[in-house]
């Protein structure tokens, strides 16, 4: 018997432990809520316990309304990569009728987004849509008794619920209530929805500020206790926006808005901007209540320095506003821009500021689209960005955003590991202008392969993996290193292989040392009309620049920098002795330059010429001193350098090298500035520019500049000889009668030159 109870509570016991130990590992199972997590200065949206980057797209307005054509959605986005959609939830129809909600759209974006295998951030279409209030439901919109209306200068009310209103937060805080109440619901343990957007670009447009009576009112109400003592608390820290403002009024403690923001408009922009905030902060608040999903505004930003607030939504959630925001809404996570104008990386940046993590809810869908998520994440540690009117029709799968997306999702881990340890950086052309960056112990340059399309730019992002590895993944630029201290260690290339990723698995696919990297010079990527993106780890490596290290020291000749033969008219900035003026000249004996300096009362001979990596360098004496004077070549007509290593110098060409009469007839029609296309090449046809002087002559392919360094004539053509891709090459060139320009490059591309 005793045996027996004993039996029987061994047995109850081993049922309580196994069911102890099941719900701990059901616990251990269940994720936790997406959430924002602050690391290192870098915000990530953490979703199922891991960093996210949202691949995003945002649907029309009216889209989610339809289940019809939401059916047709899905596909698309999958096809294009996107992993988050941005979606409306309509105040209007889930409250159709005061207290009688309907959730059957949300039900079905959530159930289409899940099977998919896609993440939703919803936009509570609620009382603002783009400053007006047009989404609201007709019950709402109806009653302007109980639901005050923005007032204008003459007292005429317009289409704008009144953010002063108490009534229709109320409202509009019990139908979100609701709404988050069936989120958490139907959501709280898949989270398919992965963060809220609370209204859409909200602020006043055409006017600077609401002038309701309620509005009046608060204008003339002291500025709240809240914002002054943060204003105060953080003075030296402010944006300028503010900060210039309170200065209008000597930074004064106490009074109405006009008091302490200055008489202008920015009064009343601040003013409106608190007020939005607040009333969006308490939404924010009720949901959070409930469900606590990351939440966030998104603006309609000011398009120019001189447009004033009305021209653009006023009290929106612009940059200018973000110490605004931060104070009378703590509940919003962060604020949004929308950016659509060409200026992406100024206006992306500015929402950075006080450390808002950039997310873009709205953008251009065109080809840009495809560009920008590289310097986004790899940049600026972005949470995500999102092409507006992802489901139009004109954005068909083959977009190549949805290869920029599947590149960003394989590298993923990757990326968001490097988030905010200075091992990554993302680049994206902006006015073909090349870039240089510092990693590690190496100067990285990126030159942009230029198409001057506006919607094609170049773009990328480099992951440094160890101190001289380094995976870049993108289209249309190249890339050179240089170690830091260029006088003590040249810098070459070891090996360069294109990868792929399978399955989270990165394999090689080809090893690319020839001509695929210009011989070992640069990265070279995909051109961006390919619809192809490059992923290439290059492994770089240096060897000392100096004979000490048992080195052969590298030695120049005329050939790696033809171009200075000739005289120079140079000054030197000799700082507040003025400027001091000369002539330098060369002449190139065998293959070593000689020279001289003539100022107007002597000549100097030159003792040594010397060819470096950058230039020449010459030594003279002069007064008994001795000096060393170093020349770089700018183009075919301008020289920089220094005298002493302390006075700046800079020259231009007053002759060129002696030539033979008999070529000087021979170039004469053929001087002046050529466009010229070179046909096929590897790159298909690339455009340059041959610029023929009576005795300097240079080709420039992108950023290349070649210098010719000998002329002939023979059997109609000139032949202009010129180090072309590292290679002693020719440029056989013929005119027609036409007088467009035939020829042929390296004795293998075709070219063609018009003037
Ligand atoms: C910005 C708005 O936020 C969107 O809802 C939409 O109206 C787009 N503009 C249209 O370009």
């Amino acid at each position: 018997m005793l045996n027996h109870k004993i039996h029987k509570s061994l047995i109850t016991l081993c049922l309580i432990l196994a069911v102890a130990a099941n719900l701990q590992a059901q616990r251990k199972q269940e994720k936790s809520i997406p959430y924002l997590h602050l690391q290192n200065g870098i915000t990530q949206l953490i979703v199922d316990d891991k960093p996210f980057l949202m691949l995003g797209g945002e649907l029309h307005n009216s889209s989610a309304s339809s289940p019809e054509h939401m059916k047709t959605v899905w596909a698309k986005m999958k096809s294009l990569n996107i992993n988050t959609v941005i979606a409306p939830v309509y105040w209007e129809l889930t409250e159709p009728e005061e207290g009688k909600y309907d959730f059957t759209l949300t039900d079905g974006l959530i159930r289409g987004a899940r099977e998919n295998d896609i993440k939703l951030v919803i936009l509570w279409f609620g009382a603002w849509k783009n400053g007006y209030s047009t989404y609201t439901p007709g019950w709402v919109k109806t009653d302007l008794e109980r639901f005050s209306r923005v007032k204008d200068e003459t007292g005429n009310s317009r289409e704008i619920l009144s953010v002063f209103d108490q009534e229709t937060l109320e409202a509009e805080g019990k139908a979100f209530k609701e709404f988050m109440k069936h989120l958490k619901k139907v959501d709280g343990t898949d989270h398919t929805v992965i963060m809220i957007q609370i209204e859409n670009e909200v602020g006043i447009l055409k006017d600077s500020r609401d002038r309701s009576e309620l509005a009046d009112q608060a204008f003339d109400n002291e500025v709240p206790e809240t914002l002054l003592s943060y204003l105060n608390l953080n003075k030296e820290t402010l944006l300028p926006e503010i900060s210039n403002a309170w200065a209008e009024s000597e930074y004064n403690q106490k009074g109405t808005w006009q008091d302490v923001f200055g008489p202008l408009y920015a009064a009343e922009e601040i003013f409106m901007a608190w007020h939005y905030a607040s009333y969006i902060n308490q939404l924010a608040e009720i949901g959070k209540d409930i469900y606590e999903l990351p939440m966030f505004v998104n603006a309609w930003g000011k398009q120019n320095a001189k447009q004033k607030p009305g021209g653009y939504p006023s009290g929106g959630p612009i940059s200018a506003m973000l110490d605004i925001y931060r104070t009378g809404g703590p509940m919003i996570d962060f604020l949004a821009p929308d950016i659509y104008g060409s200026d992406f990386k100024g206006d992306a940046t500015k929402y950075t500021r006080t450390g808002n993590p950039l997310f873009i809810p709205e953008t251009r869908r065109d080809e840009a689209a495809a560009d920008r998520p590289f310097w986004v994440f790899g940049e600026m540690n972005g949470l995500g960005l999102a092409p507006f009117g992802i489901d139009n029709k004109e954005v068909m799968a083959d977009h190549p955003m949805s290869l920029t997306y599947a590149l960003i999702n394989d590298l993923t881990p990757l990326i968001t590991q490097a988030m905010g340890t200075g091992r990554m950086h993302g680049f994206l052309e902006a006015e073909n202008v090349s870039e240089e960056f510092e990693m590690g112990n190496f100067i990285i340059r990126i030159q942009y392969q230029g198409s001057g399309l506006e919607d094609q730019k170049g773009s990328g992002l480099v992951i440094q993996q160890k101190e001289n590895e380094f995976l870049f993944a993108g289209r249309g630029f190249n890339v050179k290193f240089r170690h830091k201290d260029e006088a003590q260690f040249n810098t070459a290339v070891l090996m360069v292989e294109e990868l792929k990723v399978v399955d989270g698995v990165f394999s090689k696919v080809m090893t690319l040392n020839g001509d695929e990297t210009y011989g070992g010079t640069m990265l070279k990527f995909p051109a961006k009309d390919e619809n192809r993106y490059g992923l290439q780890k290059a492994t770089i490596y240096t060897y000392p620049a100096s004979r000490n290290e048992g080195y052969e020291q590298q030695s120049y000749s005329v050939l790696d920098h033809p171009g200075f033969e000739g005289v120079w008219e140079v000054g030197v900035d000799m700082g507040p002795q003025g400027e001091s003026k000369g002539d330098v000249e060369f002449i190139i004996e065998g293959d070593k330059y000689k020279g001289k300096m003539r100022t107007s009362d002597m000549e100097i001979p030159f003792e040594e010429v010397v060819l470096t990596k950058e230039g020449i360098q010459v030594a003279y004496s002069m007064q008994g001193f001795n000096i060393v004077m170093r020349l770089k070549l700018i183009s075919a007509e301008k020289v920089e350098g220094s005298v002493a290593d302390i006075y700046p110098l800079t020259g231009s060409r007053k002759s060129g090298p002696p030539i033979d009469p008999q070529i000087a007839e021979a170039l004469k029609p053929f001087l002046g500035t050529w466009k010229i296309i070179v046909k096929n090449t590897p790159e298909g046809d690339v455009s340059g520019i041959l610029n023929i002087h009576e005795n300097v002559s240079a080709l420039s392919i992108k950023e290349e500049q070649f210098m010719v360094t000998k002329v002939e004539f023979r059997q109609n053509s000139l032949f202009l000889h010129l180090p072309f891709q590292g290679y002693e090459s020719t440029l056989q060139i013929e005119q027609d009668e036409n007088q467009t320009l035939k020829g042929i490059l390296g004795e293998l591309y075709e070219i063609n030159g018009t003037r």
